[in-house]
């Protein structure tokens, strides 16, 4: 089936964290003017689209994903002119902005959530989820994502309110229709000043449906609140109404972070066009937990079968159904080359580069997150005065301090995977802190800036940042990138990714070694055509070199 085109579909996709891009006025926090600063460097790198993390009013619990006043700039990251500046700019230079929006839930100093706490019959009491105790005890067993139970007691009136997230993180009501109407009037406002598309927070959970005790797994302490809060019916009912009043009326691009199985995603970014462009799929990172009750605290490696079967399973099971983004990592997930490639010195490049091919020559919309373009790694904190984020003090709180887990297991999976790996400052160049900042950065600057830095990669023609620019370019000059379909190839093998993409007779194809060993691959010699891109300037006979990835353009 001829795949539609859409503009949003032949995009690439930069994911800005600002907290830790660019600092310009030396107060150790990224900021919108730092952004500004650097546009013509996302230019060279080619991409087509800014996401821009949360840069609204907020006290920061959750680094700007606990929103006090959505239609204001936080003041760390500058102001409403500075916004101004910073849209036209991108316009200026031929590309558009995504914002994202965090309508799950607000942050509980919110001028909606002050007056709600207030009292029972206060007029915005019902635009949050409040609910009795039940025998003394919070509503339900349901557990937050940060730890601790997803419910707060409130001395004032007596009541719990639902908080997925941290407890300054309050859930909206949005079985209240004057809840969806304030967010539609937002959404409208930011679309009226130029914005170009929406990434949504969580945005599969906004329609809870019921207020019961979920199934404990074994081992952990909250029951799950997925049955009641996940992928239910209402979450598409407003969608669709979103849709309707808001999206229908602008050309954006739309993704949501949903999360669920394939064929959740294919109601929610349907060909159709009822709902949303497409969504983030977690599948890939969450399949590696080893589903123990410390969920993604692990040890679990990243094996090629297993990342395999799900990508692959993505994208031949949305053909002729849904759009796809593709990604490997993002904010929320330790750096792409540490979790799935090899960020030795060794082989930190080529598996950098052999991640990058696979992704980028998939069928869906692409996702770089900041910094993975330069091939940067985990921070591997050792200390936890090292850490930042709300998740890693929650978890240590409910997991070690009671005792239930060492303390060396938790630095080892904290190191591995926590959030904060991401969110070092972007390394610019070799001068203090990385050129992020000339003041002191709210978290420590990866001492490897020395060796990975924008500024030496941007001067050498083999660089990770080339080798990007190199496959953004064949994504945005070759259809078959962007619309041929996706056929898996060698599925057995142990130890190389391949497949290969058709359109119009034509064929390209992706051999990706995975492992850090020579692998025997003839395949890859017998296809004839021109290579398109590799991670090597020649090549053995008969095998893939370690983490080698090649593409290959046969012509019929
Ligand atoms: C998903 C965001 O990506 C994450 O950073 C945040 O903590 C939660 N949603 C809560 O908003």
């Amino acid at each position: 089936m001829q795949e539609t085109r859409a503009w949003w579909k032949e995009a690439v996709v930069y994911e800005v964290y600002p907290r830790s891009f660019a600092d310009s006025n030396g107060d150790g926090i990224g900021d919108l003017n730092g952004i500004t600063e650097h546009l013509d460097y996302l230019k060279t790198l080619g991409v087509d689209v800014i996401w821009i993390t949360p840069f609204f009013a907020s006290p920061n619990t959750d680094n700007g994903y606990d929103i006090s006043d959505y239609q204001a700039i936080m003041k760390e990251f500058g102001t409403m002119e500075d916004f101004d500046r910073m849209l036209s700019e991108i316009h200026k230079r031929g590309m558009k902005m995504v914002l994202d929006l965090v309508v799950n839930h607000t942050s509980d100093e919110h001028a909606w959530f002050i007056e709600s706490r207030k009292s029972k019959d206060n007029p915005y009491r019902d635009y949050y989820i409040w609910k009795d105790g039940k025998d003394g005890q919070a509503p339900t067993n349901w557990g937050s994502r940060f730890s601790g139970s997803a419910w707060a007691y409130d001395e004032g009136t007596g009541q719990y309110y639902l908080h997925l997230f941290s407890t300054k993180q309050p859930d909206l009501n949005w079985a209240n229709p004057k809840v969806r109407d304030e967010v539609y009037r937002m959404m409208t406002w930011w679309c009226e000043k130029g914005i170009d598309g929406f990434r949504m927070d969580v945005i599969s959970s906004i329609g809870k449906e019921r207020y019961e005790d979920g199934p404990v797994a074994s081992g952990r302490i909250y029951g799950n609140d997925a049955p009641f809060c996940k992928h239910t019916e209402s979450t598409h009912r407003y969608l669709r109404e979103m849709r309707e009043k808001v999206l229908s009326h602008y050309d954006l691009i739309t993704v949501g972070e949903a999360g669920g199985t394939v064929e959740q995603a294919c109601r929610y970014a349907s060909s159709d066009g009822s709902e949303l462009n497409m969504i983030f799929s977690f599948e890939h990172n969450d399949a590696l937990n080893d589903h123990t009750a410390m969920g993604k605290w692990s040890d679990h490696g990243a094996p090629l079968g297993e990342v395999r079967e799900i990508l692959n399973r993505w994208q031949t099971q949305t053909a002729g159904k849904a759009w796809n983004s593709v990604y490997l990592t993002n904010h929320d997930q330790p750096r792409q080359v540490s979790r799935y490639g090899n960020d030795s010195p060794l082989f930190r490049e080529r598996s950098a580069k052999m991640l990058a091919t696979l992704i980028h020559m998939m069928r869906g919309t692409v996702y770089v997150y900041q910094g993975e373009e330069l091939g940067m790694t985990n921070a591997y904190f050792t200390k936890l005065s090292q850490y930042r984020d709300v998740e890693v003090f929650g978890t240590w709180e409910q997991w070690v301090e009671s005792g239930r887990v060492n303390p060396e297991d938790m630095m080892r999976w904290f190191e591995r995977i926590s959030r904060d790996n991401a969110r070092t400052p972007m390394q610019w160049n070799r001068n203090k802190n990385a050129g992020f900042t000339d003041g002191t950065p709210w978290i420590e600057v990866n001492p490897n800036y020395l060796q990975i830095n924008a500024e030496d990669e941007m001067q050498d023609p083999d660089s990770v940042f080339h080798y990007y620019q190199k496959l953004i370019e064949l994504r945005h000059t070759m259809d078959i990138v962007v619309y041929g379909s996706f056929v898996p190839m060698l599925e057995e093998s142990e130890a190389v990714y391949a497949y290969r993409r058709e359109l119009d007779g034509n064929t390209l194809s992706v051999f990706c070694n995975w492992t850090e060993r020579t692998v025997d691959c003839p395949e890859a010699d017998a296809v004839p055509g021109r290579e398109l891109i590799s991670n090597y300037a020649t090549h053995k006979p008969g095998v893939l070199l370690p983490y080698e990835a090649r593409v290959i353009f046969t012509e019929s």
